[in-house]
C-alpha cells in the first residue's frame, strides 16, 4: 500500500491520538479540551492572566533531537496552534481512582487547594517544570514558574510549602 500523505489534523491528549473534525478552526485549545469532557482545565479569565487553564504540551524538536515540554494557557491558544502536538491536563496525570500523582497529591496534603478552581493549573505548571529539565529545579525556579498561576483562596503559601519538596535542597544534588 502506499504511503499518503494525510490531510487530517490530529492531536494528541492524554495519549490518545484525536482527529480535529472540520469547523474547529475558531476553537480554543481550552474550549477544544472542555467539550471534548476534559473539564479539569478551567477557564478564570480568558486572557492568559490566571493559569487556570494551563496544560503542558511536548512537542519533538528535530533540530534538537528531543522532546521540549512547556506549559501554556489553552484559553490563549488557538486549537490548531497545538495541532501535531502532545496535550497533557490534569486528567492526565493522575486521579482519585487511579491514584494521585505525586504534584497532585502534595498539593492536597499540605492543604494548597481550599476552593480547589486554581489547582489543576498549578499542578501543571509544576508538572511542566518538572518534566522540563534533568536536574530538580531551585526553589526559586519554582516560585517563578507560578508566577503566572494566582489563587484567591490560600495566600500561596501552603502552595509554595507543597512544591518545595520537589526542589533540590541543596548543590550537591
Ligand atoms: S483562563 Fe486565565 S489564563 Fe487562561
Ligand atoms: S484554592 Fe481557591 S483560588 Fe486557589
Amino acid at each position: 500500500e502506499d504511503l499518503k500523505v494525510s490531510n487530517e489534523a490530529i492531536l494528541y491528549v492524554n495519549g490518545v491520538r484525536r482527529l480535529l473534525s472540520d469547523g474547529l478552526a475558531h476553537f480554543t485549545l481550552l474550549e477544544y479540551l472542555r467539550d471534548i469532557g476534559l473539564t479539569g482545565t478551567k477557564l478564570g479569565c480568558g486572557e492568559g492572566g490566571c493559569g487556570a487553564c494551563t496544560v503542558m504540551v511536548s512537542q519533538y524538536d528535530r533540530i534538537l533531537k528531543k522532546c521540549s515540554h512547556y506549559a501554556i494557557n489553552a484559553c490563549l491558544a488557538p486549537l490548531y496552534s497545538v495541532e501535531g502536538m502532545h496535550v497533557i491536563t490534569v486528567e492526565g496525570l493522575g486521579s482519585c481512582k487511579r491514584g494521585l500523582h505525586p504534584v497532585q497529591e502534595s498539593l492536597a496534603r499540605a492543604h494548597g487547594s481550599q476552593c480547589g478552581f486554581c489547582t489543576p493549573g498549578f499542578v501543571m505548571s509544576m508538572y511542566a517544570l518538572l518534566r522540563s529539565s534533568q536536574t530538580p529545579p531551585s526553589e526559586e525556579q519554582i516560585e517563578e514558574c507560578l508566577a503566572g498561576n494566582l489563587c484567591r483562596c490560600t495566600g500561596y503559601r501552603p502552595i509554595f510549602d507543597a512544591f518545595r519538596v520537589f526542589a533540590k535542597t541543596s548543590n550537591d544534588l
